[in-house]
């Protein structure tokens, strides 16, 4: 699926931007308390250094609020001013109702609509498609895009392959039309023919919970590394290329890149690929860990902070994920954007 955006000359932009992850710090040396590993295995092969850990009894909610409330604080608008709610996670409070469901209430949005989407790490650029698609099919004016995931929650900590790459995190953003700057075009796609190589087997209908799915852990997640790894560093460069294609731009036209932080051999595999020089390149993988779908809106929220991201930029998004999924979106950031990340709650 690929689409130039802006091409009737609706703007259709960020607003807001926020972010938030849990206050606790699990690092490297922690985990090697658990599994056999190392700090200098993990950063050589992941550049992970430390991953934030939800405490117990927190849901992808209850995370998602303090992000959403700093965006729509951003934004300088109320949560009663929005015509949709779009929550993107594969960790949700519960399989049912969305988590969506439960943020928008927690929020004050009314009778809101609101729904959950699933595509991973790719989850946030999938539902700024989604925001940007109803936006310009007239069904919204105003669109709340979270991006939320507490995969730690589905981690087997016995399980050195998978334990050692995740961290939690929530992030969100207000999109609605704007003055200037605006979404660019989009790139989405999936391979289902690889959906086995990361998943959680059981948990839904093909294998609802019993005593035996829990005694095999099949509630955690499963992780073909390798086909993963390879899957990403080709879809990577693919997907970011097709975008810049329709918008007509080439990658040195890109001032940021916000790639999915899941891995730094992953990033600078892609970089090296595309040509951009890592100084336009954001990169925090060593603080959080892949937090997944949270993965980009933390990025954008602590590049508007550091100055990286300043009204003009020309921003790239590439995800990558279970699907095995990925998109991309190219932007130019308005000029009445803001953002705030608080960095510890939950
Ligand atoms: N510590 C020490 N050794 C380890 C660890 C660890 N944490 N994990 C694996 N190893 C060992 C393996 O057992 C293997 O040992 P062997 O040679 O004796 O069999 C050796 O290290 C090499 O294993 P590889 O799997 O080849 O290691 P690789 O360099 O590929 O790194 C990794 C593994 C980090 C998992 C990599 O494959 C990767 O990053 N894959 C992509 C994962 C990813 O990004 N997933 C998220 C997708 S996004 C989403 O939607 C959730």
């Amino acid at each position: 699926m690929i689409a130039r955006a802006a091409a009737n000359g609706l703007k259709v932009g960020i607003r807001g931007i926020g972010a938030s992850v849990p206050s606790r710090i699990v690092s490297n040396s922690e985990i090697a308390e658990l599994v056999e590993t190392s700090d200098e295995w993990i950063v050589e092969r992941t550049g992970i250094r430390e991953r934030r850990v939800a405490e117990p009894g927190v849901g992808a909610s209850e995370l998602a609020v303090p992000a959403a409330r700093d965006a729509l604080r951003a934004a300088q608008v109320d949560a009663s001013s929005l015509d949709l709610v779009i929550v993107a996670t594969i960790t949700p409070d519960m399989p049912f109702p969305a988590t969506a469901a439960f943020l928008a209430d927690e929020l004050g949005a009314g009778k809101v609509a609101a729904y959950d989407l699933q595509a991973g790490c790719t989850g946030f650029v999938y539902a700024l498609s989604q925001a940007y698609g109803s936006i310009a099919a007239g069904l919204a004016k105003r669109v709340l895009v979270v991006g939320v995931d507490l995969l730690t929650k589905y981690l087997d900590w016995h399980d050195r392959g998978t334990c050692v790459l995740f961290g939690d995190g929530a992030g969100a953003a207000v999109v609605e039309t704007v003055g200037e700057g605006g979404f660019l075009g989009f790139e989405l796609g999936n391979d289902g023919s690889h959906a086995d190589d990361l998943c959680v087997p059981a948990g839904g209908t093909r294998a609802p919970a019993t005593t035996a799915t829990v005694d095999q852990k099949l509630h955690t997640m499963r992780m073909n590394g390798r086909e993963v790894f390879k899957f990403a560093t080709r879809v990577m460069v693919t997907s970011a290329e097709r975008v810049l294609g329709i918008a007509g731009m080439q990658p040195e036209d890109v001032d940021l890149y916000a790639p999915h932080q899941a891995n730094k051999r992953i990033i600078d595999h892609a970089v090296r690929q595309l040509g951009i020089p890592s100084e336009r390149v954001i990169l925090n993988v060593d603080r959080y860990g892949n937090t997944s779908a949270a993965s980009i809106p933390i990025c954008l929220a602590e590049s508007l902070r550091n100055g990286m991201l300043r009204p003009g930029t020309t921003l790239l998004m590439t995800g990558v994920g279970t699907g095995l999924s990925w998109g991309s979106a190219l932007m130019v950031w308005g000029d009445a954007v803001s953002g705030s990340h608080d960095g510890a709650r939950g």
